[in-house]
C-alpha cells in the first residue's frame, strides 16, 4: 500500500489538484480525513515560512508526512503587498470581495504601465523524521481596473496573466491549473516529496 500523505488544507480543490499531480504514488488525504486539530494562525512574514509552519503543524498532529501551501497576490507598485496579508487585506479573513475592492481603490492612481503583479504560492512538505523542503511558483500578470469573470476565487477577477487577454477568473479551471502559481509550485514539489519518501513518481 502507498504512503499516506496529508495535505494541510480544507480546500477540496487543492486536494484534487495535488492528487492529479502526484498520481497514485501516494495516498493523499485532506484534513477532513484525519482527526481534527486547531489550525494555528498564519503569522510568518513570508509565504515559504507559513507553508512550512502549516506542514510541520500537520505532521505534529497527524504523524503523517504532510504538504501545505501558502499563497497570495504581490503587487509591484505596492512593494509586494498584500503578500502574506492577501486573505485579510480588508480586515476580515477570507472576505474576497472586500479585499478586491480595497485593492482596486488603492491602485486607482497607478497608471496602466505600472500595474504588474503576481500570484505567488509556496508549497512545502514536512516529514515525521524532521526533513522538509519548500518551493515557490508564480503567475505574473497585469491588474485590471474592474473585476472580470466569475471563475476562481480571491483576486482572480483582477489579474490578466502574461500572454493572455482574459483574467484568471475567465479561465476554465484546468487552464488556470496549467499556468497557476499553485500548479507550478505543486509540480515542483511533487517529485521532491516522492524522492524524499523513497518512491518514484509515475508519469502523468
Ligand atoms: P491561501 O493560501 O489559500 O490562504 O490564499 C491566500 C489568499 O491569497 C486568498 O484568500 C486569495 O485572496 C489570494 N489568492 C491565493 N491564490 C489565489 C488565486 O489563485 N486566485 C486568486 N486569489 C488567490
Amino acid at each position: 500500500m502507498s504512503t499516506r500523505v496529508v495535505l494541510a488544507t480544507r480546500n477540496a480543490g487543492k486536494v484534487a489538484e495535488l492528487r492529479r499531480i502526484l498520481g497514485d504514488a501516494v495516498q493523499l488525504v485532506g484534513l477532513d480525513d484525519v482527526a481534527p486539530y486547531d489550525f494555528g494562525p498564519e503569522t510568518e512574514p513570508t509565504f515559504e515560512a507559513n507553508a512550512l509552519a502549516k506542514a510541520r503543524e500537520a505532521v505534529l498532529h497527524t504523524g503523517l508526512p504532510a504538504v501545505a501551501d501558502d499563497s497570495g497576490l504581490a503587487v509591484d507598485a505596492m512593494n509586494g503587498m498584500p503578500g502574506v496579508l492577501s486573505a485579510r487585506w480588508a480586515g476580515r479573513h477570507g472576505d474576497d470581495l472586500a479585499n478586491l475592492e480595497l485593492l482596486l481603490a488603492q491602485l486607482e492612481d497607478v497608471p496602466d504601465d505600472r500595474r504588474q503583479a503576481g500570484f505567488v504560492c509556496a508549497a512545502a512538505y514536512a516529514l515525521p523524521d524532521g526533513r522538509s523542503e519548500v518551493v515557490r511558483g508564480e503567475m505574473r500578470g497585469t491588474l485590471t481596473r474592474a473585476p472580470r469573470g466569475t471563475g476562481g476565487f480571491g483576486y482572480d477577477p483582477l489579474l490578466v496573466p502574461d500572454g493572455l487577454t482574459v483574467t484568471s477568473a475567465e479561465l476554465p479551471p484546468a487552464e488556470k491549473d496549467a499556468i497557476s502559481h499553485r500548479g507550478k509550485a505543486f509540480r515542483l514539489l511533487a517529485p521532491r516529496l516522492l524522492d524524499a519518501l523513497g518512491q518514484v513518481q509515475r508519469d502523468g
